[in-house]
């Protein structure tokens, strides 16, 4: 009995190792992972639109996308391993440049990847001198609420009934960023 419980203490003790070299292992290949920034391309706009269906009740269509790139705003994609897990929408001016829709794969959220985004678009928006950055964001969503505001982003406003909901209309809350261009250096 006594042995039983023995090699029952020193498999669970081999388990619990092995678990945790794998999650150490984990960790040092998402650390490895590269993740990078291009132009989005029409031929993107499926996986796009697979990551904006998951993401929004009431999601942009493709034809909206298309436009948007079409147009010349700035249409990034954010890759990690080639493989799209992140994108924004950008319009940008010298006055002002505005975040129109910017969005992380469920599987890729809370790693840091919405940050290292929106840094992207503000050196997109330092590069082309654009002095305020500005964006909408549902009341309902205080996670990306969070982000801008850590990012630097001030409450300015409220569009009444700007989004549409499943059941009618909400708020957006407007937010804005003054970039400065003293001791910048940024390449896009
Ligand atoms: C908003 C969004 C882009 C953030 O991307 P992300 O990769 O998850 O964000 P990050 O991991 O870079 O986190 C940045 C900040 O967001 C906030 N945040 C991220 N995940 C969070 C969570 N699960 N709960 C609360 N806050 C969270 C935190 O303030 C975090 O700052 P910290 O890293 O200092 O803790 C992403 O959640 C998303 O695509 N959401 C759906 C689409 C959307 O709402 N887009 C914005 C429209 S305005």
């Amino acid at each position: 009995m006594e042995d039983k419980i023995y090699k029952y203490i020193v498999t669970s003790l081999v388990y619990y190792r092995l678990f945790k070299l794998t999650l150490l292992h984990n960790n040092i290949i998402t650390f490895m992972q590269k993740i990078h920034f291009d132009k989005m391309k029409v031929s993107d706009l499926n996986e796009v639109m697979k990551i904006e269906k998951a993401n929004y009740p009431i999601p942009w269509t493709k034809g909206i996308m298309k436009d948007c790139i079409k147009t010349g705003y700035q249409c990034i994609t954010l890759k990690q391993n080639k493989l799209i897990v992140g994108y924004a929408f950008l319009m940008v001016n010298e006055d002002e440049s505005h975040i129109l829709n910017m969005c992380v794969d469920q599987s890729y959220q809370s790693q840091g990847l919405g940050r290292k985004l929106l840094s992207y678009l503000e050196n997109i928006c330092l590069y082309h001198q654009s002095h305020v950055f500005l964006l909408e964001v549902r009341k309902s969503n205080p996670v990306a609420y969070g982000l801008y505001q850590s990012f630097g982003f001030n409450e300015i406003g409220i569009r009444k009934n700007y989004y549409k909901t499943i059941d009618g209309r909400e708020d957006a809350i407007v937010m804005t960023k003054q970039l400065s261009h003293i001791n910048h250096s940024f390449s896009v």
